[in-house]
């Protein structure tokens, strides 16, 4: 039977507007994260260019990584990673995104992270935009339904690869580009937000300027893949998709045929475009329902097919269900929302956990393209109980990454390529769901809390030595 391979790329992921904090510092400008409040699993945080005087703004300092960089990628390397998941702040590097030349302070910072990893034989994985698009661009373009935002995005995208082309070899475009898909991702992906203020569940919802918007980032996306490609041969460009395993309810064939679609636009609409080079079949009908129409520019088309990407990478939580009942308990995470599944028990905000759904996913995904691919995002959010004698026993969190782990084994033995793990928040940083620090992923505590306070001191959990022996053992000792 196929075992994980030896050259198995295990770490860990972040993003910088989660984690780095030092929001202002250095030529940062702000970024729609940095705009963005606290808030908790009941009471959704706020977005929007006015100051709220009431709340905190959890990014802005967030687990301040710009400061503690050494320190993190040392305990990282003490863990055994071979490679770490993390993004380039883009307001670090145009800080509104429509600068002419990048800002050298921030390519500074970006080198020196780096070359820490090279230091301890660490691979960085770098996503370009992890849901910190400049504020800048909001307020001039409202965000991504400017078709300018592609040029930005080039610019940026040119500046980093031409600086980091011999430190960094993994890029992905976009996080959970497939966010757009769903009203709430208008906020953090899609930044179509100009003008609102308020809670981000509340932000109107409307499908045209999504899809439109979405559009634009996958011509942005296609084009610096392109791009990459005919300058830096020895790039790997993956995608990054959001992928929810989504089962039928019931043997009622609405159920699998809802449940079907529900798939189709959810799950494979943006990878059938980023893997495959063009617009799916049953698009066409959705837009036709859903009185969207989207304006292509002359070339568009070819753009799509010149820009596939090598790699698929993907994140996964949780797994729903759709049923045509609407009687049902219902379900849901950041962006997915379903029925409920009486077989799976939930995390404490309500996330189903299905370790079995990963290797569904998995074979789901390599039947359908065959390309090598790589789970970029997978954990617990959980609290956490900080010991007197500063210890952490975050058993659940263990077993949440043991069952997944064997899931994908399983899926290994079934026959699909994976190249790597990288577990989600593998130092403490904020949700960026809901804004919260109590919503932990870490191996490696920080210490922080929702009210602001905190040392910001680094503290190894039980699930650090767990993971270290899990690398040491390439999956064997779990
Ligand atoms: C993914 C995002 O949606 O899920 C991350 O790529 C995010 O940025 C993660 O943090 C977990 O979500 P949350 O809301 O628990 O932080």
């Amino acid at each position: 039977m196929r075992k994980l391979p030896e050259n198995f790329l295990w770490g860990g992921a972040v993003a910088a507007n989660q984690i780095e904090g030092a929001w202002n510092a250095g030529g940062k400008g702000p970024s729609v994260s940095d705009m963005c409040t606290n808030g908790t699993h009941q009471i959704s945080k706020r977005v929007g260019a006015e100051f709220f005087p009431d709340a905190l703004y959890p990014s802005r300092e967030a687990s301040d990584f710009y400061h503690h960089y050494k320190e993190d990628i040392a305990l990282l390397a003490e863990m055994g990673f071979k490679v770490f998941r993390l993004s380039i702040a883009w307001t670090r590097i145009f800080p509104t995104g429509m600068e002419e030349q990048p800002n050298e302070e921030g390519l500074a910072f970006y080198d020196r992270v780096f070359d820490e990893c090279k230091k301890h034989g660490i691979e960085p994985l770098v996503t370009i935009s992890h849901y910190e698009m400049p504020y800048g661009l909001v307020e001039k373009y409202n965000g991504w339904e400017g078709r300018a935002c592609v040029e930005c995005f080039e610019r940026y995208a040119k500046a980093i690869f031409a600086r980091f082309a011999g430190k960094v070899k993994y890029w992905l475009t976009f996080n959970e580009i497939n966010a757009g898909t769903r009203p709430i991702g208008s906020v953090l992906s899609l930044g179509t937000i100009k003008g609102y203020s308020g809670p981000i569940k509340e932000v109107p919802d409307e499908p045209q300027i999504r899809y439109q918007a979405l559009h634009h980032q996958m011509i942005a996306s296609a084009k610096v893949v392109k791009f990459a490609h005919e300058n830096y041969p020895d790039f790997k460009m993956g995608n990054m998709i959001l992928f929810s395993t989504i089962y039928p309810y019931s043997p009622n064939p609405d159920d699998i045929i809802k449940a079907q679609q529900e798939e189709q636009m959810m799950d494979w609409y943006c990878s059938d475009i980023m893997v495959r080079g063009a617009y799916p079949y049953y698009a066409e009908r959705f837009f036709e329902e859903n009185h969207i129409c989207i304006q292509k520019e002359a070339g568009d088309d070819e753009i799509l097919k010149e820009g596939t990407v090598d790699f698929y990478t993907f994140s996964y939580y949780m797994s729903t269900c759709v049923t045509d009942n609407p009687d049902l308990d219902k379900v849901g995470g950041n962006m997915v929302r379903g029925y409920k599944n009486p077989y799976l028990k939930a995390s404490d905000w309500g996330w189903q956990i299905d370790p079995k759904g990963l290797r569904y996913a998995l074979n789901a995904i390599y039947s359908r393209y065959q390309i090598p691919m790589m789970v970029v995002e997978n954990g617990l959010g959980a609290y956490d109980q900080l010991e007197e004698d500063g210890s952490i026993h975050d058993s659940y969190r263990i077993d949440y990454l043991r069952q997944h782990i064997e899931q994908m084994k399983e899926a290994v033995a079934d026959g699909v390529d994976l190249m790597g793990y990288t577990p989600w928040g593998c130092i403490d940083l904020v949700s960026a769901g809901t804004g919260e620090f109590a919503k932990r992923y870490g191996f490696i505590h920080v210490d922080k809390y929702d009210d602001g306070t905190g040392t910001l001191e680094r503290r190894r959990k039980d699930s650090f030595f767990w993971y270290k022996k899990v690398i040491e053992s390439n999956g064997e000792n779990l």
